[in-house]
């Protein structure tokens, strides 16, 4: 029997990524493939990409290169680029990087393991008629209790600075009955835990129902315990979706929701279409509905145009709000977007901001993860710890938790006391 042929898959950027990368794993092993950790060792070499930011845009190039002496070493060896970089850049990709053999974007990778048998140069950056999610074989690869569902893609909000309209396309909801299968098939495996992914989720909508209706839906799949979304939009948080945090118990208490800027003047130019005192209010309502809920955002800073006045802005919200996590990135002029056509923030000046800020945040993020001490948490054990008996999951507020549990298991789900806090993670004892 000849040996089957092997797979290494590497991921950029986002969940959804993640996600794609699973079902592409999956895809390619109903076509006999293994998967390896080496790249030396791959017949096919899959770089899963991210364009939000151009590092992560040039990262492809740069990994391109180093598997150049591989590709010579053993020329049979196939390299793919798929998402967002594949959807963006397209036949350039080959143009570029001749050692390039397929491009694949994110609306057609079930079609990789067919343009991975025949052998020629492809690229496939369509967005067919077909459902890929239809096409692809049922989930296999999970790690561990806890998964990521995609139930929404591409995004119409078009914000100035951002790519994802243009690469992930205009957005498009799942069949809440698809959804419920699939979810269904993960709690079968031992899933207890699901992260419902799409670039704007709470604009989900099938038929007659919403984010909220959908997560009230997967709340009564007996075995599932856990539900969470991401990534929001603050003009799609809708009333429902609200009081489904006050009052459906297997909905966690973590909303990432995110607000880029706290200035008005930035958050007009980058299309936002809210105010910062829009964004307050709103998560004054959220608190009402569930007073411990963790909060976190995305900001950028050194968006074109942006003043200190306006930087003091975004400290001043976040402030104001308090988050318990929170990403933020310096301004990166994407081309084909609105706001690439205007003058750039002084790097320095973006720079020194970017530094600010993290500074602020992490503080937030350490007082918040601080103020678990003492408190009775839910945690769902991912895996061992590295000290013996030990076990590491996470907790309903998404902290990871360090607890002594010789007899505890994967995907238990545990009360814990939180005893400290260290830099970036809880530790506890069970108590039931
Ligand atoms: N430059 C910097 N950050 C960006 N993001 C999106 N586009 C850009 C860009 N051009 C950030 C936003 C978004 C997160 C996923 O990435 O904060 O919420
Ligand atoms: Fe990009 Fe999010 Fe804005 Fe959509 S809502 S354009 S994905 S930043």
């Amino acid at each position: 029997m000849s040996e089957p042929k092997k797979l290494f898959i590497k991921t950029y950027g986002c969940q959804m990524n993640v996600y794609d990368s699973e079902r592409m794993v999956e895809a390619m092993q109903a076509d006999g493939y293994v998967t390896t950790e080496h790249a030396e060792d791959a017949d096919l070499v899959l770089l899963n990409t991210c364009h939000i930011r151009e590092k992560a845009s040039e990262k492809l190039y740069s990994d391109l290169g180093r598997l150049r002496p591989l590709k010579t070493a053993n020329p049979d060896m196939k390299i793919g680029v798929a998402g967002c970089v594949a959807q963006a850049e397209g036949g350039e990709i080959m143009r570029r990087m001749p050692l390039v053999d397929l491009v694949v974007g994110p609306q057609s990778y079930h079609r990789l393991p067919e343009m991975a048998r025949t052998g020629r140069k492809q690229i496939d950056t369509e967005f067919p008629t077909e459902d890929k999610f239809d096409l692809l074989p049922k989930r296999k690869a999970l790690r561990g209790p806890s998964a990521f569902l995609t139930v929404q893609e591409g995004c119409d909000k078009f914000c100035a600075f951002c790519v994802v309209p243009y690469t992930r396309g205009a957005e498009v909801s799942r069949p809440l009955q698809r959804i419920v299968d699939e979810a269904r098939d993960l709690v079968e495996r031992g899933v207890k835990d699901i992260t419902l992914l799409g670039q704007n989720v709470n604009a989900y909508h099938s038929d007659k129902t919403g984010l909220a209706g959908l997560v009230r839906t997967l709340a009564r799949i007996d075995g599932l315990e856990r539900v969470r979304y991401t990534t929001s939009h603050p003009n799609d948080m809708e009333d429902d979706l609200i009081a489904a945090h006050a009052d459906e118990p297997k909905l966690m208490p973590y909303l990432h929701l995110p607000v880029q800027s706290g200035s008005d003047r930035i958050l007009k130019a980058m299309n936002r279409k809210h105010t910062a005192e829009q964004y307050l209010r709103l998560i004054e309502r959220v608190r009402l509905a569930r007073p411990d809920i963790l909060l976190s955002s995305d900001f950028i800073v050194g968006f074109p145009g942006e003043t200190d006045a306006d930087f003091q802005q975004t400290l001043d919200l976040v402030s104001a709000v308090g988050y318990g996590m929170a990403y933020s990135f310096k301004y990166s002029a994407r081309p084909g977007t609105p706001a690439a056509e205007k003058p750039d923030v002084d790097a320095a000046v973006a720079d020194a901001r970017l530094q600010v800020l993290q500074a602020l945040v992490t503080r937030q993020q350490r007082a918040c993860q601080d103020a678990m001490v003492g408190r009775d948490v839910g945690v769902l054990y991912d895996k061992p710890g590295r000290m013996p008996g030990q076990m590491v999951g996470k907790s309903d507020h998404l902290h990871a938790v360090h607890v002594t549990d010789p007899a505890g298991k994967p995907g238990d789900l545990v009360r814990v006391r939180i005893l400290a806090s260290s830099s970036n993670s809880l530790a506890g004892e069970r108590i039931s």
